[in-house]
């Protein structure tokens, strides 16, 4: 739908929503498929159980119907479908387009494919949409990590599981919650963790942990920055959900306690592109976030790629501010 840039205004999310699918996969269940152990897999990386079954947009459907639900929002009024996912349906056409379709929309829909950073990237995207003109913008995050993992490969058939998360993006007059952003990507390391087309997810471990740790703290160091807040300021941070020893040796590094931090992880496993947003409704929905709050979204992945923003919770519908900043590469 085309839409004429208005100049600066930014965007509050207004419904959010999740979806797994029905079948678990606990670390036990494991034992049987690999040379590996429950304790094993809990110790190093915080995993219990992961979900797996369905397909990337039928999860999408049911996560982006329950943040319109809850929205209010009317689904015609949607000006666009932004879906992050590494594990589209089908090669072409985009899977945001059967999701589209599924819900009824009559808008724009596109995929992003950053990897595990991928629904930050979108909801960064969403918001240059609606900066643009745009008035309502779906923003999901999905991944079916289960077609491409091998789970009789113990280096990574314990880490990834499926799910989806959605949030829906209404245009306001004022600034909007975002505050700052970045946006990054590491091409020289992404034979770290690949998947070829039709093949299975290959991963250097300690080679990712590795370079997570420091994407993560650098990539929201650079958000925190641009946002011009500092690290003790934020009530929340809602990291990507790979392993729990990576959250808390960035977190380490950003000086944030780990209490601050949202978990699901424990129960979903990686679940790549939905992995933040699922975090993030787990904490909304057991009422961690109040109006004012600042709240750190901060995703790394294959790529490697990793994405950051910050926001200010609470429906800022005052005059015109400053634009979001964007923090240098
Ligand atoms: N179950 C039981 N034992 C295992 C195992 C498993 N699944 N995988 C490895 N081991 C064993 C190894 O054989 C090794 O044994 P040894 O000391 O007798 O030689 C020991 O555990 C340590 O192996 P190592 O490879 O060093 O493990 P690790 O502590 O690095 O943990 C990962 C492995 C994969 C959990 C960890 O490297 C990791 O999480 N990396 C990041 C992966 C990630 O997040 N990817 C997605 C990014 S979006």
């Amino acid at each position: 739908m085309p839409a004429t840039p208005s100049g600066a205004r930014g965007a509050i999310i207004t419904g959010w929503g999740t979806a797994l699918p029905d079948e678990i996969v606990t670390n036990v269940d494991l034992e049987s498929k690999m040379d590996t152990d429950d304790a094993w897999i809990r110790d190093r990386t915080g995993i219990a159980q992961r979900h797996v079954g369905g397909t990337t947009a039928g999860l999408s459907t049911e996560a982006g119907r329950a943040a319109i639900e809850m929205s209010g929002v009317d689904p015609a009024e949607i000006d666009a479908l932004v879906l992050a996912t590494t594990t589209p349906d089908r090669m072409v056409p985009a899977s945001a387009s059967t999701v589209q379709n599924m819900l009824g929309l009559s808008c724009g829909a596109f995929d992003v494919n950053a990897a595990c950073s991928g629904w930050v990237y979108a909801l960064v995207t969403a918001h240059g949409l609606i900066a643009m003109g745009s008035e309502k913008v779906l923003v999901i995050g999905t991944d079916t990590l289960d077609r491409i993992t091998d789970y009789t490969d113990r280096n990574t058939g314990i880490l990834f599981g499926n799910g989806s998360g959605a949030a829906l993006l209404e245009a306001v007059d004022g600034a909007g919650q975002m505050l700052g952003w970045d946006l990054d990507s590491l091409g020289e390391a992404e034979s770290a963790l690949f998947a070829e087309i039709g093949g299975f997810l290959q991963m250097e471990g300690r080679e990712v942990f590795r370079r997570a740790v420091r994407l993560m703290a650098d990539s929201a160091t650079k958000a925190l920055t641009s946002a011009g807040v500092s690290s003790d300021e934020l009530a929340l941070v809602v990291p990507h959900q790979a392993n729990i020893r990576i959250i808390s040796a960035s977190l380490e590094r950003l000086e944030i306690p780990m209490e601050k931090a949202a978990i699901v992880l424990d129960r979903t496993g990686n679940t790549s592109s939905a992995s933040v947003p699922l975090a993030l409704a787990d904490a909304l929905d057991a009422g961690r976030v109040g109006d004012g709050d600042l709240v750190l979204f901060v995703g790394f992945g294959a790529g490697m790629s990793a994405a950051s923003a910050v926001v200010r919770w609470g429906a800022d519908r005052g005059p015109a501010l400053e634009r979001p900043g964007r923090a240098g590469t």
